[in-house]
């Protein structure tokens, strides 16, 4: 039997490229265990973060109700109240942002947020209008790409591309350009800015004067800002430079606990305008009815005692910056011997290095498939720069490095993309 899909179903079920390459990924890791993983997304097993979740979970168990309220109830759909409150608490002590647990509502993962919020505020409305999401940095998360039900839902702005220590250092920064923000925002109907900080894949983390900025020009275009925070601010906190966590009543910011080491909990929370929460809620519970409560009921005594907030900095932070240090090195040592012309994007935070090879003679989506026969896997860079408009050669020369595995593998991986990147540039 072969079933006709409606519209939507056909848009959410269609082959886009990075199903295909997640599977490609997941497939290959299965069957060829002695891959070096440089291509995932997977946050990296801190052994003090493994044990203080281990201790919580027997905590859980040995109070006993408490676990069995767990397994055994539904939250609301908004979440559990008691970890609402908790959280509230902690962002209006810590931060001075008037949050209330009315700005808050829990979903299943940072992914399931963003897939209803973006589908609730752009595609098409009733008065034939169609509104997008402005990315106002391309390139952005690849999760964000084919989350829109309506066809067209990204407009994306190309960055600047800045050497704050000379080119001769070989690291570069994108730096929004507000010119092309601001042109966008004048020509096309948009709905919301969205922004990752720190930016999956590059590991950029916009500037506090940036991300004001786009916090002004929303508000004075009546428009919220959206703040994705998987990686940043105020939890789980890997952001390796000063940047301030951000919060406005105009600003949606999701946090989730998955880069605390908990994307097994699929847990994550949206924090806006009550409008939005209680949207988010209703979505909740026709989608799902509620979320996942096992993350909510691991992280509530570190979220009432503000420890939550500590864990970043003495535990995650100083991980990644050890293993973002030690790939440079790499990076500088063996691009620099193969002879490629190489520029690395500064490492400010999340746990990717974001590689550009000038002048490569291939797309990274051929030299992903070499590299793959190599043993290799990386994320090649085409697929973070879905919404621009007009077609830009980088995209064809970055790829994205995740660096949280064992050092060996990250350094034979290295090794060989070096090798191969060369071959690819001399033969052309
Ligand atoms: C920038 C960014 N946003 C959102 C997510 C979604 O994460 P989760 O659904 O696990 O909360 C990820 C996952 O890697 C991400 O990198």
């Amino acid at each position: 039997m072969t079933l006709e899909f409606s519209l939507t179903g056909t848009k959410l079920t269609a082959r886009s490229g990075i199903l295909e390459l997640m599977d490609d990924l997941g497939r290959a890791m299965t069957e060829q265990p002695d891959m070096l993983m440089l291509g995932g997304g997977n946050p990296a097993a801190v052994p003090a973060i493994q044990t203080l979740w281990q201790t919580r979970m027997r905590a859980l168990i040995d109070e006993g109700a408490a676990f069995d309220r767990m397994l055994g109830n539904y939250d609301p759909p908004q979440g559990n109240p008691r970890f609402i409150r908790a959280l509230a608490n902690l962002l209006r002590k810590s931060f001075q942002w008037d949050v209330q647990p009315e700005n808050i509502a829990v979903t299943n993962g940072g992914q399931s947020a963003f897939f209803f919020l973006f589908n609730l505020l752009a595609g098409r409305f009733a008065n034939g209008r169609t509104r997008k999401i402005l990315l106002p940095l391309a390139p952005e998360y690849i999760g964000y790409a084919d989350q829109g039900i309506d066809p067209g839902m990204f407009v994306a702005c190309q960055p600047e591309i800045t050497w704050p220590d000379g080119p001769d250092a070989r690291l570069f920064k994108y730096r929004i350009d507000f010119a092309a923000v601001e042109a966008a925002l004048a020509t096309e109907d948009i709905a919301a800015i969205a922004v990752s900080r720190p930016t999956n894949p590059t590991g950029n983390v916009l500037t506090d004067d940036e991300i004001q900025r786009l916090s002004d020009l929303a508000k004075s275009h009546n428009i919220p800002l959206i703040i994705d925070n998987a990686y940043g601010a105020p939890f789980p906190g890997v952001i390796f430079t000063d940047a301030r966590p951000y919060w406005a009543p105009h600003v949606i910011m999701t946090l989730s606990l998955s880069k605390l080491g908990l994307p097994g909990t699929r847990t994550a929370v949206v924090i806006g305008p009550e409008q939005i929460s209680s949207a988010v809620t209703g979505m909740t519970a026709i989608a799902g009815l509620a979320n996942g409560n096992i993350g909510q009921q691991l992280v509530l005594p570190l979220v009432e005692s503000g420890e939550i907030l500590e864990l970043g900095p003495r535990h995650l932070c100083p991980f990644y910056a050890e293993k973002s240090q030690q790939a440079q090195a790499w990076v500088r040592e063996f691009f620099t011997a193969a002879g490629v012309d190489w520029a690395l994007h500064v490492s400010e935070g999340a746990f990717f290095h974001w590689l550009w090879l000038r002048g490569l003679g291939i797309t990274t989506r051929e030299l992903y498939h070499r590299l793959k026969a190599r043993n290799v896997l990386i994320v090649p860079g085409e697929y973070f720069f879905f919404g621009l408009r007009d077609e830009w050669s980088h995209c064809h020369e970055c790829l994205r490095l995740n660096f949280s595995q064992p050092a060996a593998v990250v350094r034979e991986g290295l090794r060989i993309i070096a090798d191969e990147a060369a071959q690819a540039t001399t033969k052309v």
